[in-house]
């Protein structure tokens, strides 16, 4: 599928993500965004406080799991019910004969190799989570790097050599040799007198010759950051790198500048971690210590309220229904899901909910012999195209192996409402002929591709909740969920300002569970 964009839809579809992470990068750079304040950890309660009381946790979520493990601490009683057979809601990590369920497709049986997997969901963490670290400390959860982002890695786009794959280091490093030679070419003309003194000038002209490999006389000829032209083997033998592509000509392409940029925003910056084989051993290894906790196959149909707490009542595997009785209700569904669930919540935060948008995010992953390793020196990373597939994302797990798992598509915003549109078999093709761009004569040697539409994933319903300025958080509805109803707190990554991540989920109940101290105490 061909997809053709405009700048503003790409900066709109960034910030609608990225949550502040994204929106507030420029400002970032800019030093306008105070370093962050130390990690405070989660709400501290004595034992006691909890004795004599019960809560009831919507969801085995990230959100869901963080609070049931700290309100036991604080010596409460949980259940957290829970309407899959898993824990970990959007981390999901699937494997050999994991089956994968949407609302709009037939379910997927998946048939990688032994020893193969594919983070389905989340699937890197940023350096500056502390939360997320914290308790992957807590639980002993072995880490390894998760690589964004690869010089070997490709740039391919329709208005950029006629689709021919170039490689990013060859992009990254021309445009900012071009940039840096137009800027010595101002200084140097006087064009920037105004701003900046004699000595200003001879330092920012030191710079931009350090930071664009400038030659002598202030031009950018090409530079080995870009790679060889042809790799030396002895002394003596001439080598050089490639020639530059003209900065003119990589600004034709308008998604550079967003593909480039992508991985030093801050919640994307190196060094990104993800847990050694598979994101999912995060929320198994809360669920290993709450076993006892958590109902699976529950799925809540009512929340009502009952004098002083609540009173959920959910489906259960057998078919017939149960209740749940409770002092105090974390609810960590996402509203899109909450919006088929009836609830006695009072209007203002009824309201509250109906106004968080959700959006979809689309992969398609494959399991394929690892040609982009051996032939493309591509080690972990991604690769950028103009499809409505958007990229192609290299594992960062056991490199050099013989085959490994290669997402094809990764898509959002827009993207990925068009492409859940498609039949599975076309969303494969379209995945197949994008990585087929990003390596020509490759895409046939994929194979036992599954894919997942979020926005149509039973019990999730949406990637996550949009985030970023366009979104207005600050309504009277929005206000009243924030508050909670009574008994009735909210947690969720749709309830930080940190946008889709984990971290958020992890923010959320550290709120909410303080929210319920709060309301314990003086009760
Ligand atoms: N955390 C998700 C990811 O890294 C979603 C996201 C995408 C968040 C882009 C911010 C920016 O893929």
């Amino acid at each position: 599928m061909q997809a053709s964009f405009s700048r503003r839809d790409l900066i709109w579809k960034f910030s609608r993500v990225a949550g502040i992470a994204g929106a507030y990068a420029a400002m970032d750079a800019l030093g306008l965004v105070a370093a962050a304040e130390p990690y405070s950890g989660p709400p501290q309660a004595s034992p006691m406080l909890g004795a004599g009381r019960k809560v009831v946790i919507l969801g085995a979520g990230l959100a869901g799991l963080v609070a049931a493990w700290e309100m036991r601490k604080a010596g409460f009683s949980v259940t957290v019910l829970e309407a899959r057979n898993r824990p970990g809601g959007r981390i999901w990590t699937v494997r050999r004969d994991s089956v994968m369920d949407h609302v709009h497709l037939p379910p997927q049986r998946v048939r990688f190799n032994p020893g193969q997997y594919f983070n389905v969901g989340a699937a890197r963490i940023p350096a500056v989570h502390y939360g997320v670290h914290a308790y992957c400390r807590e639980f002993g959860i072995p880490l390894e790097t998760h690589v964004n982002v690869c010089g070997s890695a490709r740039f391919v786009s329709s208005q950029l050599r006629e689709g021919q794959p170039i490689e990013r280091r060859r992009v990254e490093n021309d445009i900012r040799g071009g940039v840096s030679e137009l800027l010595t070419k101002a200084v140097n003309r006087g064009a920037l007198d105004q701003e900046l003194t004699a000595g200003d000038k001879e330092r920012l002209l030191d710079y931009l010759s350090t930071y664009g490999a400038l030659s002598e006389d202030g031009t950018y000829d090409g530079s080995i950051r870009d790679g060889y032209l042809e790799t030396p083997t002895v002394l003596n033998e001439p080598y050089g790198p490639p020639k530059p592509i003209p900065l003119t000509e990589l600004l034709q392409d308008e998604r550079s500048a967003d593909n480039l940029s992508f991985g030093e925003t801050l919640f994307q910056q190196s060094t990104m971690v993800q847990p050694v084989g598979g994101m999912d051993a995060i929320p198994y290894a809360f669920a290993a210590k709450l076993r006892q906790h958590i109902t699976y196959g529950a799925v809540v149909s009512h929340l009502v309220r009952k004098e002083s707490g609540v009173r959920v009542i959910y489906g259960q595997k057998d078919g017939t229904a149960a209740v749940e009785d409770a002092d105090f209700c974390i609810c960590t569904l996402p509203f899109s899901v909450m919006s088929g669930v009836q609830t006695e919540l009072s209007p203002e935060v009824k309201a509250g909910m109906a106004e968080f948008e959700y959006d979809s995010a689309g992969k398609v992953a494959w399991e394929s012999e690892r040609f982009w390793e051996v032939e493309n020196h591509i080690y972990g990373g991604i690769s950028y195209a103009d499809t409505d597939s958007n990229l192609v994302w290299y594992p960062s797990n056991d490199f050099n192996a013989p085959r490994g798992v290669v997402v094809g598509t990764y898509n959002y915003v827009g993207q990925a409402e068009r492409f859940e549109k498609m039949s599975l078999q076309e969303q494969f093709e379209a995945s197949r002929a994008n990585v087929e761009k990003v390596h020509p004569g490759r895409g046939v040697r994929l194979q036992k591709p599954v894919a997942v539409n979020w926005g149509k994933v039973p019990y999730s319903m949406g990637a996550w909740a949009a985030e970023g300025p366009h979104v207005k958080h600050d309504t009277p509805g929005v206000r009243a969920v924030v508050e909670g109803d009574g008994p009735v707190v909210f947690a969720g990554q749709h309830l930080s300002p940190m946008g889709a991540w984990m971290e958020s989920a992890v923010r959320s109940a550290h709120y909410a569970i303080g929210q319920i101290y709060d309301r314990a105490k003086t009760n």
